[in-house]
C-alpha cells in the first residue's frame, strides 16, 4: 500500500528502513515522551519487524514516511490496532505519529496524520479514531486537537500521565484546512 501527499509517500516499513529507525529512536529528544531510547540496531530491527508482523495479523500499521524532495525515510505514522485493552477501551485503531528531529517544524507530522486518517475513516471504514500522548507532549496535544480530536480525558499508561484523544467520523472535517 502507498498513500501519497503533496510532500509525502507513506508506505509499509521495509528492511532497509532499520538505519533510518535507528537513527530516531535512539535520540532522547525523540523518546522525550515514550519509551527509553534503543541503544542497538537489532532494538530497531526488531521493533520493525514487529510492525511488518502487525501489517500481516491486522491488516494495518504504522508506515514509513518518505520525503519526496529527497527520498529519506523521515519517520513513521499512521494508524495501529491496539489489541491489549488500554484505557478501558479494545481493539482499538490508534493514530501515532514520530519523525526525524531534521524534519521537525516542517507541517510533516500534520500533513502525514491527515493522511492516516482519511485512509482511516474512508478506506477503513472506522467508526472511531483514538490517540493518547503523555499530558506534557504540548506538540501531540497541538496537532491532536487541531486534526478535531477530542481530548476525553486522563489516564495512567505506565505510571505516565496520558490525554486519551477521540475523533469521531461524524466528527471529522474534511475541508479545505487539512491542506
Ligand atoms: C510531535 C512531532 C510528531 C511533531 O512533528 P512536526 O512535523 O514537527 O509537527 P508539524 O510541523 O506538523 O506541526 C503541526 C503543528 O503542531 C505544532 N507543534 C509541533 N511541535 C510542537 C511542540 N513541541 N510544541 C508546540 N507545538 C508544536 C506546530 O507549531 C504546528 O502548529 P500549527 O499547524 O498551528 O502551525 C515531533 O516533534 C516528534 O516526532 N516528536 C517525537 C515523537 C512524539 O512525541 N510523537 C508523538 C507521540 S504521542
Amino acid at each position: 500500500m502507498k498513500i501519497e501527499t503533496k510532500r509525502l509517500i507513506l508506505r509499509k516499513l521495509e528492511d532497509t528502513d532499520v538505519e533510518r529507525m535507528f537513527l530516531m529512536d535512539s535520540d532522547p529528544e525523540v523518546m522525550k515522551y515514550l519509551e527509553t531510547p534503543v541503544t542497538a540496531v537489532e532494538e530497531s530491527r526488531n521493533g520493525l519487524r514487529m510492525i511488518q508482523k502487525q501489517y500481516e495479523e491486522n491488516g494495518v500499521g504504522r508506515l514509513a514516511v518518505v520525503e519526496k524532495e529527497s527520498g529519506l525515510m523521515i519517520g513513521w505514522c499512521g494508524l495501529k490496532l491496539l489489541k491489549t485493552p488500554i484505557n478501558g477501551h479494545v481493539e482499538t485503531l490508534d493514530l501515532g505519529y514520530r519523525f526525524i528531529p531534521e524534519f521537525w517544524g516542517k507541517g510533516y507530522a500534520w500533513e502525514a496524520a491527515v493522511a492516516s486518517l482519511e485512509y482511516g475513516f474512508k478506506e477503513l471504514n472506522a467508526e472511531t479514531i483514538y490517540a493518547y500522548a503523555d499530558c506534557g507532549n504540548k506538540g501531540s496535544h497541538h496537532i491532536l486537537t487541531k486534526l478535531g480530536f477530542e481530548n476525553t480525558g486522563k489516564f495512567e499508561d505506565d505510571g505516565v500521565m496520558c490525554f486519551w484523544y477521540t475523533l469521531k467520523r461524524e466528527k471529522y472535517n474534511t475541508g479545505n484546512d487539512k491542506d
